[in-house]
């Protein structure tokens, strides 16, 4: 017997079907007349993370909106991510009405606005929020699924297809913009937690909005001033034995051998990652004409890494 309900799935399902944690990002984009429009938005993730050439995010709009005209126009946005007071979630309430952008940008605007970093002198670059904690400065992929093909002349009351799967319009009402991440911005309390390492006292106030529930509300959470956020460590790496490496170093390569010395410094590399690990080593040995990779190699091959990393 299940402990749960089963609930019907409808549309909107993460606001009418579910509780579902999102962000409140306000998105900042040129309009044609040179203006600048800022819309609110939550449904925005981290879409590409690794392994690709660029890091990425998804956004989902209507298609109607300000934000997926301009963006299909100029291909130029920030996410601009707010703190969690109640005067800017008020803000975000107020430009996420739908409506032409000259109506709810002739009203003072609560946030100030700053040049962004990753090109001023672009035109078609928006300033950025300068109240916000963090802004990811963006460039929408408009090549993949080849969705330059959509064009504003053809959004009246949606737009007629046909439409694209993941990228551009995908709906009659809808969009999705896989958004590159030129730069990321941080105010410097938040990059100093970063660089130096975060503790329970310097984490951004980050509100959680639950979005629009009982067609009156948006609903959100500001961020815990008496509980802290609490961390819990991953459970301590289990030491692997040497004859297990020993039997993978083995079989990784014909020509690229590995002394015990080596090896040992891999005793607590995951499962998973070993055999990535051990060929990342032979392909480094491979570039400096090394046939037995000892401790010292390693040592190199690690600090090679963090030097990269640090970078990065
Ligand atoms: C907190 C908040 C989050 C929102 N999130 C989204 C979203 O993820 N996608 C969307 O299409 N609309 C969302 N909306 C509604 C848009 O803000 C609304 O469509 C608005 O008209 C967009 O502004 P724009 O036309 O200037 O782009 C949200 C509204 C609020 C207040």
């Amino acid at each position: 017997m299940s402990s749960f309900k089963d609930l019907r799935i409808v549309d909107n399902f993460y606001q009418t079907s579910s509780f579902f944690p999102m962000p409140t990002i306000c998105i900042s984009t040129i309009n044609p007349d040179g203006s600048l429009n800022i819309g609110s938005y939550s449904l925005c993730f981290p879409y590409y993370v690794a392994g690709k050439d660029r890091y990425a995010m998804i956004l989902e709009c209507r298609n109607t909106s300000n934000t997926c005209r301009n963006l299909l126009r100029t291909h130029k946005c920030a996410l601009n991510f707010i703190t969690d007071e109640k005067k800017y979630f008020k803000e975000a309430v107020r430009l996420g009405f739908p409506g032409p952008s000259e109506e709810k940008m002739k009203e003072p605007l609560l946030f100030k606005m700053e040049d962004g970093q990753a090109d001023p002198s672009d035109k078609d670059r928006p300033q950025v929020v300068a109240d916000a904690y963090q802004v990811f400065e963006c460039t929408w992929a408009s090549q993949l699924e080849d969705a330059e093909k959509f064009k504003v002349e053809d959004i009246d009351d949606g737009h007629p297809g046909p439409y694209n799967d993941f990228n551009g319009i995908t709906s009659k009402y809808g969009a999705h913009f896989i958004l590159y991440i030129d730069k990321i911005l941080m105010k410097e309390k938040y990059y100093n937690s970063i660089v130096n390492g975060v503790n329970k006292n310097n984490f951004p106030p980050v509100p959680v909005d639950y979005g629009y529930r009982d067609s009156t509300n948006f609903w959100y959470t500001r961020f815990p001033k008496l509980t802290k956020p609490v961390s819990e460590p991953i459970p301590a790496p289990k030491e692997v034995d040497l004859a297990s490496i020993r039997y993978a170093a083995d079989r990784c390569d014909p020509e690229i051998k590995f002394t015990d010395a080596a090896l040992k410094n891999f005793v607590k590399v995951p499962r998973l990652f070993l055999k990535t690990v051990l060929n990342g080593c032979i392909a480094w040995a491979k570039e400096n004409g090394v046939t037995l990779i000892d401790d010292e190699h390693v040592k190199i091959i690690n600090d090679k890494r963090n030097a990269e990393k640090k970078k990065r």
